[in-house]
């Protein structure tokens, strides 16, 4: 199997490409002076399995064209099979039709992956696992939220997980009890249409704790900024934060060290400066190997 990364892949494709004893290349890539994408792969890749690898990050609508036209250029150069890989995948989180008149943004990406050709797709935490049906081909979630916390809590002695929205909850205090830590949650209210944040149930007494919050991923920071802000209320000492995918859009990262967080921590799905970025690469090395050969 070859390991291609196609234009944003972090340097998680060679890294996994060499957990996996693949061979790894790149795309050559360029952008007209009108914005558009130039891809090329000067690799014979001709009879070969293929695993592309595409993080959404940034430039979320750029990054999905450049995987479709990769896809279309690794097909066109007679691969054997084409697999994806997509660090952090975006429109994940419009996964239903929340108002009327919206589109399921998830189906939309994994619909056109697999019409372009890809018949195999892994993906690293998407918003929900469920949402990986609308992608016919065979399709796997790889969880990586408990290397992350591991790595967060090893380095900030951190003795308590704050989830900070109860649809998280449950996965934080499955990973609270595998390392032996404390665990609470919080309920978050998003207003539909403007955004804005509320807390439904807040947390309990955390006099003297450090924490730390955990979610599976930072956008704008504003829950994690809700999240730190109560746990601050309730008498925790020692604030940090990690999430799988650190997006960190528009100001987010001041606004959370504003709040009085120390260090986030996240995976390098996404290529987020400032932060801890704890390499998971051996993880997803492992769960493709099984994956792939299935
Ligand atoms: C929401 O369901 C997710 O789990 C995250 O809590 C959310 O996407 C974080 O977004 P933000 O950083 O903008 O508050």
């Amino acid at each position: 199997m070859i390991v291609v990364g196609v234009t944003a892949d972090y340097g998680l494709g060679s890294r996994i490409a060499e957990h996996m004893g693949a061979k790894y290349c790149r795309f050559f890539s360029k952008v007209f002076p009108d914005g558009e994408s130039y891809l090329r792969l000067d690799e014979n890749v001709r009879g070969e399995d293929v695993l592309l690898v595409q993080s959404m990050a940034e430039q979320q609508d750029k990054r999905f064209t450049e995987m479709l036209m990769a896809i279309d250029a690794i097909a066109e150069a007679h691969a054997n099979n084409i697999y994806g890989l997509i660090p952090y995948m975006a429109y994940a989180r419009q996964d239903r039709r929340f108002l009327d008149g919206e589109p399921i943004s998830a189906r939309s990406v994994l619909g056109a992956l697999h019409n372009a050709g890809m018949s195999k797709l892994a993906v690293i935490e998407p918003h929900k696992e469920e949402e990986l049906s609308y992608f016919k081909g065979k399709s796997i979630a790889i969880d990586v939220m408990k290397k992350v916390v591991r790595g967060a809590v090893e380095k900030t002695g951190a003795e308590t997980l704050v989830a900070p929205d109860s649809g998280v909850s449950g996965r934080v205090k499955g990973v609270a009890e595998e390392l032996g830590v404390g665990w609470d949650y919080l309920e978050k209210k998003r207003d539909r249409n403007n955004g804005s944040l509320s807390i439904g149930k807040g947390l309990g007494d955390l006099s003297g704790k450090k924490i730390l919050v955990v979610d599976d991923m930072i956008s704008t920071g504003g829950t994690i900024v809700q999240a730190s802000g109560e746990a601050m209320s309730k008498g925790a000492i020692g604030i940090n934060a990690a999430a799988v995918h650190l997006i960190l859009a528009d100001g987010a990262y001041d606004r959370i060290k504003n709040a009085g967080v120390g260090n986030i921590f996240g995976s390098n799905s996404t290529g987020s400066k400032g932060c801890e970025m704890i390499d998971v690469s051996e993880d997803v090395a492992a769960a493709l190997s099984q994956f792939l050969v299935d």
